[in-house]
């Protein structure tokens, strides 16, 4: 499976013409008109390229059933396009109007518990309600007709952050239809969910629903199809959307906005319907794992996009309003967390929003003019942060980032693995990659994400923190990855499972425990938060296992003391790895960094003090500093800062959150 073939897609290369897009969602219908006009100055000060507009605008569009309000658009569109601003035209399909819920309640989606979902937030839609779809439909039709040749439009963004579930009786409907396509028979279904496990075999369709309120835990296997049902049904909505706009305007690349490791879509599947592949990233500015958390998001969007330039189409200028404490963002901070997207593959830098709001839930959620408008910090920030990207954009845009490391990672095995009734519920797959990924980001080793059937060939390195579920055919390309000289590293949790959850005879698929020297796997020992597991040189957390070997391992690192004193934790065998616990970060840095070193996988720079993150875009080297004391990188030779136009020569100065962009 490949999932995207950037070669097919309409790029976005054509939307950004050698510039790094600069801009964000802009909602002028919250404002007057003297507004626009104001705001139109300000963005041009900026030098912002691209606003957003439409994300949320369907009652303003269709205020009434069948309606259609287009002027304001018009005026909008125009004063874009006057002003040499393009617009990312969205359909307003997140957000019904109040009028199709009170008419039509067969879009309103429902919860696990019957509840209903109402208007009044956002995102209260069924993906299932035929209803839904036909307005969905026809408002596209309209906009895209309507749109189709106004010199502004650049590029469509369909939807918003598609999210939405429902267990109500028409997705019901929906999922039986599903279920009827993948399994074709009610006794294949039966075998997929086990459901001879608590009497639970069905004897009609109609008697199968989504997973809902049950007495005790439901059937894994059924939430399982149920999470991959949801993502296509998702995934149907985008394409009807998509190949309405393509329709009228066949050149023009389509996205949607990811949210960052988001549970609910198989990413990997939709970015391959994507043209552009674009992603919303909100670190919390207080995290101090706050950039490596960008870094991970970062490095998977470039790998969906196959390599290719991708789009931040969300984050904040300052604080957001969703965390229990909003923290603004420093001084210098949202440029350095900028220029990290552009390091690792952004060729558009865009912002949850323009103006911020005085109304509404957002009211407190910053935006790129904040409450204390033109003389704000903010603001003023932006304003060097748009200069910047003009600066450096025709020099970056375009070029690649290229990786010897992939880390591999697939929403099925994230599924399944994420449900109650497991060994431990302190294992939680995103801690996994995030401490898998902080260990290389630390050892300024560069990463992509791959799916585990994608093509492998081109890592030096295959990383795999955890794929608790693996198919057949996934199991043999890692295989065949190690047999033609690749190396793998492995976490524990992987190949338990197969792809109907259907636990390996032996707790662990046959040929991975070959591989990895593994005969027997006993138990699995699961920590407490706080205990530890000692081995043999570090402290092992999480998780650890009672694995007897089969001797054909070359290496182990054994834990000590304990019930599982003398047993391998950590086994070699030829170039395949097993970590059976989680290493401490140093640690788990130490080891990737051996393994790494001795797959020929170099860093990036070596010796770069601590809070220094270099990132090689083409020949461009980028070098991001996180922390606030002025620190002294050496880099041989003389270099380039495109940012400054300054010359370093062998050493080069960052300040506070500084960053340099050096071409040699
Ligand atoms: C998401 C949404 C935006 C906005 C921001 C706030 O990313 O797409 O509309 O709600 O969150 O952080």
């Amino acid at each position: 499976m490949n999932a995207s073939h950037p070669s097919q897609r309409r790029s976005l290369d054509a939307v950004t013409r050698g510039r790094v897009l600069f801009g964000g969602d802009y909602n002028p219908e919250q404002w007057p008109e003297e507004t626009w006009r104001e705001d139109v100055r300000l963005m041009r000060r900026a030098r912002v390229t691209s606003v957003t507009l439409g994300v949320f605008s369907w009652s303003t569009i269709e205020p009434e059933p069948g309606a259609r309000e287009f002027r304001w658009l018009d005026t909008l569109m125009d004063l874009m396009h006057d002003h040499g601003i393009d617009v990312v035209l969205a359909t307003p399909t997140a957000s019904p109007p109040p009028w199709m819920g009170r008419l039509h309640p067969d879009t309103l989606p429902r919860d696990a518990d019957g509840r209903t979902e109402w208007w009044g937030g956002r995102q209260h839609f069924s993906h299932s309600s035929a209803t839904y779809r036909r307005y969905a439909a026809a408002i596209t039709e309209d906009l895209a007709a309507r749109y189709a040749g106004h010199p502004a439009l650049t590029l469509w963004h369909i939807n918003n952050e598609y999210c939405t579930y429902d267990h109500g009786d028409e997705a019901a409907a929906a999922f039986r239809r599903w279920l009827r396509e993948r399994y074709g028979t009610l006794d294949a279904l039966n075998t997929a969910w086990g459901t001879a496990f608590w009497s639970q075999g069905y004897d009609t369709w109609d008697g199968v629903l989504p997973p809902r309120r049950a007495h005790y835990l439901t059937n894994p296997a059924q939430l399982l199809d149920f999470r991959r049902f949801t993502s296509d049904m998702l995934l149907e909505c985008f394409r009807a959307e998509r190949d309405i706009v393509r329709r009228h305007t066949p050149h023009l690349p389509v996205t949607t906005n990811f949210m960052p490791l988001w549970s609910g879509q198989d990413a990997w599947r939709w970015a391959g319907e994507e043209d552009v592949v674009s992603v919303d990233l909100y670190p919390d500015p207080r995290d101090p794992l706050g950039a490596q958390h960008g870094a991970l998001v970062q490095d998977m969007t470039r790998s969906q996009a196959g390599g290719g330039p991708w789009m931040l189409m969300e984050q904040a200028a300052g604080p957001v309003n969703w965390r229990g404490v909003n923290h603004p963002k420093p001084r210098g901070l949202n440029r350095l967390w900028s220029l990290q997207a552009v390091a690792r593959g952004a060729d558009a830098i865009h912002y949850f929003q323009w103006r911020q709001s005085r109304q509404g839930a957002e009211k407190f959620h910053s935006g790129m003019v904040s409450h204390a408008g033109e003389h704000g910090r903010t603001f003023q920030e932006v304003v060097e942060l748009g200069a910047d990207l003009a600066r450096i954009g025709p020099e970056v845009a375009g070029r690649r980032v290229g990786a010897d490391i992939a880390v591999l990672h697939d929403w099925d095995a994230w599924w399944a693995s994420a449900q109650d009734g497991r060994p431990s519920a302190r294992v939680d797959l995103p801690d996994v990659l995030h401490a898998w990924h902080r260990a290389l980001w630390e050892a300024h080793l560069t990463t992509d994400f791959a799916h585990p059937e994608h093509d492998l060939g081109g890592y030096r390195l295959v990383v795999v923190p955890q794929l608790y579920a693996l198919t057949d055919a996934a199991t043999d390309h890692l295989l065949a990855y190690v047999r033609a000289g690749g190396t793998l590293v492995s976490g524990f949790l992987t190949g338990v499972a197969d792809q109907d959850d259907r636990v390996r005879e032996g707790g662990m698929d046959a040929r991975l425990r070959a591989l990895f020297g593994i005969r027997t796997l006993h138990e699995w020992w699961p920590l407490e938060a706080g205990e530890t597991a000692p081995c043999d040189g570090f402290d092992g957390t999480l998780w650890s296992e009672e694995i007897e070997s089969d001797d054909t391992a070359d290496e182990t690192i054994p834990y000590v003391g304990g019930e599982l004193d003398g047993l391998p934790a950590v086994l070699r065998r030829g170039r395949a790895w097993y970590l059976s616990t989680l290493p401490e970060p140093d640690a788990l840095r130490a080891l990737l960094t051996r393994i790494a070193t001795d797959a020929g996988v170099r860093p990036v720079l070596a010796g770069l003090p601590a809070d220094v993150e270099a990132v090689r875009r083409g020949d461009l080297l980028f070098l991001l500093h996180h922390g606030r004391e002025p620190v002294v990188v050496d880099v041989p030779g003389t270099h380039h800062d495109l940012l400054t136009g300054t010359a370093h020569t062998d050493r080069v100065p960052l300040g506070r959150y500084g960053a340099v962009v050096l071409r040699s």
